[in-house]
């Protein structure tokens, strides 16, 4: 190999190195008191993980929440894993936790105005998040993202939400955002990790190391993360990554506007959300 091959290695060894010790600062501890009358977030131990096929099932599932594409490639289209966005393997609190959904569902959902299982709410994330395409229903992939989120449930009384579960929400600012003050900021506070063009920073494998915010490996126009609303919350309380917090309301609003507006893969489909109303004030479309 030459010196520029190594120099490639060496630099993509230090990504990997700075997004593992970034992961790490923001693996925080569950919230001592749980608030709202709900469940305590509590990550199961892995000795917990049943024996045999059930176990099996579980860290299946686990595989394809941090590593989608060496596991179902066929059904995901963006160059995203579960986890970029459900942190810590959908173990944080306000981090879109997994842990209680087992038994919140099944729950009626506004955007398709039907009676969810958990499957179809895996699939809607399938074909939004991931801009790919549903997990059949009987494949052991799909049973093992089931046990998986089963596991994480563990103890969560069915029907009993959990503190933290979702995202946090921010209270929007009275003036309407701007995008144009967001890209210079964007530019000073993401761009070192996500790329000047939002494209992210590509590892070995073809994994990333930093995921995409917009452009044709991202998540797609009916993604929830495509609202400025769910986007400016996430970037206020999550980003930068070991940073959470850091921003302002105001900038985290205007750097949503600005990223959520980027090129991104259309979803057609989405011309049928909300088919009976409450749609929400921030969807794009
Ligand atoms: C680009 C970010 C992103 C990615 C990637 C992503 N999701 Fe989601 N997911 C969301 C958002 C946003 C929500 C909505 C949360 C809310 O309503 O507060 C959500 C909701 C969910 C829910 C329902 C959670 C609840 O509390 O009801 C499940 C289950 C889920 N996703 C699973 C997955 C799986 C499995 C994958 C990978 C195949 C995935 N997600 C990838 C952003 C993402
Ligand atoms: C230190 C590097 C770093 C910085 C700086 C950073 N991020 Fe991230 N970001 C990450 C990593 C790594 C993930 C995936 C988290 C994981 O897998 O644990 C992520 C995930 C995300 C996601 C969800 C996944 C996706 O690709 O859509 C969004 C949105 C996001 N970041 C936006 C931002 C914004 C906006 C900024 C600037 C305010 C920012 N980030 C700054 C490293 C960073």
């Amino acid at each position: 190999m030459n010196r520029d091959g190594w120099n490639d290695w060496i630099a993509v060894g230090c990504a990997v190195f700075l997004a593992a010790f970034f992961r790490a600062a923001i693996a925080q501890p569950a919230p001592a008191s749980a608030g709202f009358g709900a469940t305590t977030l509590h990550a199961p131990a892995d000795s917990t993980i049943p024996a045999g096929p059930l176990g099996d099932a579980v860290r299946l599932g686990r595989n394809i929440f941090n590593n989608p594409q060496a596991y179902v490639k066929p059904y995901v289209g963006a160059s995203l894993t579960c986890s970029n966005c459900h942190l810590n393997g959908g173990t944080q609190a306000w981090g879109g936790p997994l842990i209680g959904v087992w038994g919140v569902y099944p729950a009626y959902v506004a955007r398709s105005a039907s009676v969810e299982t958990l499957e179809d709410r895996l699939n809607d994330c399938f074909q939004r998040s991931m801009n790919g395409k549903p997990l059949p229903l009987d494949s052991a992939e799909m049973k093992g993202l089931l046990a998986y989120a089963w596991w994480l449930s563990s103890g969560v009384p069915a029907g009993s939400a959990v503190a933290g579960r979702g995202f946090e929400r921010v209270t929007p600012p009275a003036a309407p955002p701007d995008p144009v003050r967001g890209k210079a900021l964007y530019a000073v506070k993401c761009a070192a990790c996500h790329g000047a063009d939002g494209k992210g920073t590509p590892g070995a494998n073809g994994a990333y190391v930093f995921p995409p915010l917009w452009g044709p490996a991202s998540f797609n126009a009916g993604a929830g993360m495509a609202r400025l609303d769910t986007a400016a919350s996430f970037v206020q309380t999550k980003m930068p990554l070991g940073a959470g917090g850091s921003l302002s309301v105001r900038d985290a609003y205007d750097i949503a506007a600005y990223f959520t507006r980027e090129p991104r893969p259309d979803f057609a489909a989405k011309v049928g959300d909300w088919p009976k109303g409450g749609k929400p004030k921030d969807a794009p479309y």
